[in-house]
């Protein structure tokens, strides 16, 4: 998390640097700053909150210089206020930090040993003052930086610039990524490549334990033993237009309504509708071989990934073994080489999933990731790309990328049924056939969004909310509790309906709205009877199903949403969208920053 902007320029660099925070604010929004060196000296100047106020800062008081690097902050170390903000100095070295360096607390004591005093609580100052104390110590600004980066520990993504030197950035690489951009008698560094789309698209990524030094005319890029590296310089994809809301009030809005287009291009991308077949992707692992599937991701994503073990399991009888991906990295799981291994990102960056996937790598397991930016480090690492092609997804809490993971799951599923042997071509004709009517069938879910919009004016009074649903249905569960948390910041939690009588009944009295997923399935009635068990303790349902749901259930309901019938592999893709719709409009009736909700970031780049 955080953004990390440098541009080694010819023209005055502030305004440049603060448009390219602007792509990189889905990384973190809780202060802001830019440094420059104006007439000789380094200046900057920092705002808490979103980048807005850091653009009213410069306006009141604008940064000359030529040269400057830029940060969008995701507190990790010390509250999120101005004096905590990126750049931080010492002396004469300023420095923009993503990541956690481990050992900062012994550092910082050895600093304060040595006479430096520390102006914020973050791990980063420290950073500024070892490359300072290296300068002190009579190394140039190259070789002081490469010297305290030696004595880091953690992750870090550095852009580190020197008072005496504006033709020098010093950009360093140990997990979050980092992007080197090549101009014409300027350099620049990001984050990301969308970051610094506006200015080149020409991209050098820095591997893990690259540094490099970036002046105007030329790029060296370094090992952590010092030795020359070559890395490659390539054409980047990512677009220069900053994505706007169009006619919708939120981004997160916006995407919700994009799902129907979006999912039948993700869709396209893995069936072919005119055959009835899943196609045949170049895969390096073989379906009908493989015995087992690792499935590793985080949040939402996560959330995805355990509705593709459903479909894996039933549809090609393929045993999957799923993890969040911040406890797979550690469980050092057996993992055999005939298992293949997946991890599903929308950025393709989030620090535990490619821990997760560098993990599998180590094992010689083959790798695919779903991923939505196809620049990212997971998508470069993987061995091969599967991705979703949402478009850019802007609001924090994740919605369209979700839709679109459940549908290449769902594609894949089929097409391991099919290589298993587990699915006749018929079948698969019949299945892709039901694909097909995913996007139609969307565009009619998102015609209850007025019904929903009620059904959360008063769910927007409560202090809990439960959400029940069994099979495919219990992710989705978990899935409607998780965004309706991020977004209103009322307490939920999902559930298993058939785990609810072994505690969390105990919670239901006439305060605790009851969301149920429940479609007409094999198992509706199972489902209608834990209803029954809540109904009887006074709790208040609040049941999303369809048609012939809705007929046959003889409860009384709070609300009742009621969707189109439709094929089972496709009622998960369906059914997330209610859920989105719910959450996204009680946060609005609660006054939430429903697309940058608090304490959150859209990138995770650290664990
Ligand atoms: C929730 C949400 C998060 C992400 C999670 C993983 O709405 O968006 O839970 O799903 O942080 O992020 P990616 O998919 O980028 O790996």
């Amino acid at each position: 998390m955080c953004g990390i902007v440098g541009i080694v320029g010819h023209s005055p660099v502030a305004p440049l640097i603060v448009d390219a925070l602007k792509r990189l604010e889905y990384r973190g929004y809780d202060s802001a700053g830019v440094a420059t060196i104006e007439h000789g000296a380094l200046a900057r100047r920092r705002a808490e909150g979103k980048l807005i106020n850091l653009e009213r800062r410069l306006t009141a008081d604008p940064l000359d210089g030529t040269i400057g690097i830029g940060h969008t902050r995701w507190a990790t170390h010390g509250v999120p206020n101005e004096t905590n903000a990126h750049p931080h100095f010492s002396d004469d070295v300023a420095i923009v930090h993503n990541g956690i360096i481990e050992n900062f607390a012994e550092l910082r004591s050895e600093l304060e040993k040595d006479g430096y005093v520390f102006s914020s609580q973050t791990d980063t100052e420290v950073v500024a003052h070892l490359v300072s104390r290296e300068l002190r110590r009579g190394a140039r600004p190259v070789d002081a930086a490469f010297r305290a980066l030696k004595q880091l520990r953690g992750a870090f993504a550095l852009a580190i610039m020197f008072k005496g030197d504006d033709d020098l950035i010093v950009g360093a690489r140990n997990g979050p990524p980092l992007a080197v951009g090549h101009g014409e008698g300027e350099m620049f560094l990001g984050s990301d490549a969308i970051a610094l789309a506006p200015f080149t698209d020409s991209i050098t990524y820095l591997e893990d334990g690259d540094w490099a030094v970036i002046r105007r005319n030329n790029i060296q890029i370094f090992d952590m033993s010092g030795e020359p590296v070559e890395r490659l310089r390539r054409q980047s994809i990512g677009t220069s237009f900053l994505v706007d809301k169009g006619n919708h009030r939120h981004f997160m809005h916006k995407e919700i309504h994009e799902q129907p287009e979006v999912i039948s291009h993700t869709l396209g991308h893995y069936v072919d509708f005119t055959n009835g077949t899943a196609k045949a992707l170049d895969l390096p692992w073989d379906f009908a071989k493989v015995d087992r599937l690792a499935i590793s991701a985080c949040g939402t994503a996560y959330l995805a990934g355990l509705v593709g073990k459903y479909w894996f399991e039933r549809l090609a009888r393929l045993p999957v073994d799923i993890d969040v991906a911040s406890e797979f990295r550690y469980r050092e799981m057996p993992i055999s080489k005939n298992s293949a291994a997946l991890f599903v990102s929308q950025s393709g960056e989030t620090a535990d999933t490619l821990a997760s996937l560098r993990y599998c790598r180590g094992e010689g397991v083959p790798i695919g990731a779903i991923v939505n930016v196809r620049e990212s480090t997971m998508a470069r690492e993987a061995d091969v790309i599967l991705p979703t092609l949402a478009g850019p997804e802007i609001g924090v809490a994740s919605t369209k990328a979700f839709t679109c993971q459940l549908s290449v799951m769902a594609s894949l599923a089929i097409r391991a049924g099919v290589a298993r042997g587990h699915i006749a071509k018929g079948e698969e004709q019949v299945l892709v056939r039901q694909l097909a009517e995913a996007a139609r069938l969307a565009t009619q879910v998102i015609k209850l969004e007025d019904q929903i919009e009620k059904v959360a004016r008063d769910l927007a009074h409560s202090r809990d909310v439960l959400y029940l649903g069994r099979d495919t249905n219990y992710p989705l569960a978990l899935e409607g509790a998780l965004k309706l948390k991020e977004l209103s910041y009322i307490h939920a939690e999902g559930y298993a309906a058939g785990e609810l009588k072994h505690g969390p009944i105990a919670l239901i009295d006439e305060n605790m709205p009851v969301v149920v997923i429940a479609p007409h399935d094999r198992i509706f009635e199972k489902t209608v009877s834990n209803m029954q068990e809540v109904a009887a303790r006074g709790g208040k349902i609040i049941l999303i199903t369809d048609e012939r749901g809705a007929a046959n259930s003889t409860l009384e309901t709070l609300d009742t949403i009621v969707l189109p019938d439709m094929p089972e592999i496709i009622a998960p893709i369906l059914y997330a969208l209610p859920v989105q719709m719910l959450a996204y409009h009680t946060a609005v009736f609660m006054g939430t920053d429903v697309d940058q909700p608090r304490n959150l970031a859209k990138s995770v780049t650290v664990e």
